[in-house]
């Protein structure tokens, strides 16, 4: 049973039938002007509109990259290469994907400020402690839309406004958000905003990055002159198909799918509190993904937790899947202070398709789970031969 949909999606049926399309017909080089590289470019001009239209963009606002953590590095190296030389100030949330937070430290150590503003113990980053933060002399904001592991929604849109009338860019990372939750750019006032395609149902490797129309971008990697010189490389074709057919079914869907994840995430909450396992919901009154749940075992790790599941068949991950495939601390829930939550929480995260089967399931797995769990921490450790 996958409910690790935050780590990745699995690929839509249309996402799928665009890829395998692109891949048969698809054989050219999009930059080339011959029928074959107008074939390719009508597919990858085709993914860029329905990026637009799931962002409220328009097409020649939306980079196409090889995903998320390519779009978060192009919005913040792209962004602050014009600012003057011996950096600035950049502001951004503790709790930041690392795609975001290994850039700040890498501008850090080239003489940016980098001010990280903590969430509050709900998940949620303060817009007038960020606007705080902002002093003259920022040059950017960066906030994420929804958290990965949390799944709590940020004050982004109330912040648009002071900012862009201070002169301060607003970079947000939506990789969580989109395709989850609507989005409108105009409405929310970024300068900057990016999204992943695996995280609703697209490949993984495609991406794609708002640039408000007129905002100078600078590219991160140097090559030849594609996505309007901000994104150089051969465009891969397929992948960016499925990005735009999966763009497409979710912004079709959007109603519908998260008000269905929204009351299974209900009914999974309900059902683990009957349980009373000891268990607690992180940022449980925030507004959240309608379906991310962060659940808090006490006395538990997180790590054994999410072993024994695996073991029954059940995916989730200990706080957010974890690129080298260990499992350490959360930092979203240090973050929170939640220092005790941190090494025993899981995430688990529902998908479009997710059953309410399933999340009965589920349920009644956990509760066998943690009594395993339970009981093999009050053993006493086998005597050493
Ligand atoms: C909030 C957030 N930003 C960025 C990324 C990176 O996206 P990608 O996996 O496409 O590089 C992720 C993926 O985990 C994410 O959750």
């Amino acid at each position: 049973m996958y409910l690790d949909h935050n780590a990745t999606s699995p690929l839509r049926p249309a996402a799928r039938e665009a890829m395998l399309r692109a891949i048969h017909g698809a054989a050219g080089n999009a930059s080339s002007v011959h029928a074959f590289g107008h074939a390719a470019r009508m597919a990858v001009e085709t993914a860029r509109d329905a990026v637009a239209a799931l962002l409220g963009a328009r097409s020649e606002e939306v980079v196409l990259t090889g995903g998320g953590t390519e779009a978060n590095n192009l919005a913040l190296f792209g962004a602050v290469r014009g600012a003057p030389a011996g950096g600035g100030r950049l502001v951004t949330s503790a709790f930041e994907h690392p795609s975001v937070l290994a850039v700040m430290e890498d501008l850090e150590a080239r003489g940016f400020e980098v001010i990280r503003v903590p969430p509050d113990r709900s998940g949620v980053v303060a817009a007038d402690r960020l606007l705080a933060a902002a002093v003259p002399g920022t040059v950017l904001v960066s906030l994420m839309l929804a958290n990965n592991e949390v799944g709590t929604l940020q004050p982004v849109a109330p912040l648009a406004a002071e900012l862009r009338r201070r002169g301060v860019l607003l970079h947000c990372d939506a990789a969580q958000a989109a395709g989850k939750v609507a989005i409108d750019v105009r409405a929310l006032g970024v300068d900057l905003l990016s999204l992943a395609a695996h995280k609703f149902g697209g490949p993984q490797g495609a991406g794609a990055l708002y640039v408000r129309a007129g905002l100078p971008l600078a590219p991160h990697l140097r090559g030849g002159g594609q996505e309007l010189n901000r994104r150089p490389g051969t465009e891969n074709i397929a992948a960016l198909a499925g990005l735009g057919a999966a763009a497409q079914e979710a912004a079709g869907d959007l109603q519908e799918e998260a008000r269905g994840m929204a009351e299974l995430r209900v009914r999974l909450e309900e059902r683990v509190a009957a349980l009373g396992l000891g268990s607690r919901v992180n940022a449980a009154g925030s507004p959240r993904l309608p379906n991310t749940t962060s659940l808090a075992f006490q006395g538990l790790s997180a790590e054994s937790l999410v072993i024994a599941l695996d073991l029954e068949g059940v995916a989730v991950s200990a706080g957010s899947a974890c690129s080298a495939g260990t499992l350490r601390r959360s930092h979203v829930l240090e973050a929170m202070g939640l220092e005790e939550e941190a090494g025993s929480s899981i995430r688990v995260s529902l998908g479009p398709r997710t059953t309410q089967q399933e999340v009965d399931a589920f349920v009644e797995i956990l509760a066998k789970v943690v009594a395993g769990v339970r009981g093999a921490a009050a053993l006493p450790l086998p005597a050493r031969r």
